[in-house]
């Protein structure tokens, strides 16, 4: 099994590329910066703000002659500034969309031009519970899982409509001690009125640590779900 994981270089897209790597598969990391080093692991450098570096984004030299199934985990996400709606800026809008709706997206397209629908075994799109509920000061970031959200469930009917077995889903991983979580705590309580929930977690030692999100991932997807719809919190 070939993993292509966006976001592998920290928090959990890093500890589901381990897990994959210690299974004996394949692994190709997508993201800005890495610090893994293995002899299954590739990493191809991206910025996903960067349009021309989608472009220039090249899977191909990993199209086999004899290929092994594909499995594509779309983890990349940012929370940009945590503020009100009134004092965020394009960049914050640009990047969010970039990084956590377009390259996603874009990734699901090339990765099935690239491998073939009949390699493709299943798509995974990281998404997370703000996608189905409004969290103030969190707007563009709710937006984006909203999107992929349904951009998922868009695809999931054509794949039927196209008659293909590629399963994909959109899984929510609970709250994750993460750089994402001390971007969280670390704004402003004027800022965020959720804050104090967020600090109280990690006080309470309740966050999952990427590894146990990456064991429960893997375990999802050994099992059959292709008849239970897309959006998934494991
Ligand atoms: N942590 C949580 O509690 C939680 C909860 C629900 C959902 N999620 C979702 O889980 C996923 C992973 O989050 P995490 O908590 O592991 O976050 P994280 O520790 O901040 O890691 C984010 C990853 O995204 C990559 N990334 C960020 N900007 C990028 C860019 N411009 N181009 C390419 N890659 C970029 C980073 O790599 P580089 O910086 O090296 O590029 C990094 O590997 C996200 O989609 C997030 O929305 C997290």
């Amino acid at each position: 099994m070939i993993h292509i994981i966006t976001g592998t270089s920290r928090g959990i897209g890093r500890a589901i590329a381990n897990y994959y790597l210690e299974n004996g598969d394949k692994v190709i990391g997508i993201s800005r910066t890495n610090e893994i080093v293995h002899d299954n692991f590739h990493f191809l450098k991206c910025d996903f703000t960067e349009k021309q570096q989608l472009y220039d984004l090249d899977l191909s030299p990993f199209v086999q002659e004899e290929p092994e199934p594909v499995q594509l985990i779309n983890n990349s996400g940012i929370i940009g500034e945590i503020k009100r709606f009134h004092e965020l800026t394009l960049t914050h809008y640009t990047d969010m969309s970039m990084v956590n709706v377009v390259a996603a997206q874009y990734m699901c397209s090339y990765v099935i031009q690239t491998f073939g629908f009949d390699h493709v075994k299943t798509i995974v799109n990281i998404t997370s519970g703000a996608g189905e509920r409004a969290v103030p000061s969190w707007a563009a970031y709710c937006a984006s899982k909203a999107a992929i959200n349904l951009f998922s469930e868009t695809l999931a009917e054509e794949l039927r409509e196209l008659n293909k077995s590629t399963n994909i889903y959109c899984i929510a991983p609970g709250v994750v001690d993460t750089d994402m979580q001390v971007a969280i705590r670390s704004s402003k309580a004027k800022d965020f009125s959720g804050r104090q929930n967020f600090v109280e977690l990690k006080e309470n030692d309740e966050l999952r640590t990427p590894e146990q999100v990456a064991e429960l991932l893997a375990t999802f997807l050994n099992e059959d779900h292709s008849d239970q719809g897309v959006l998934h919190r494991i």
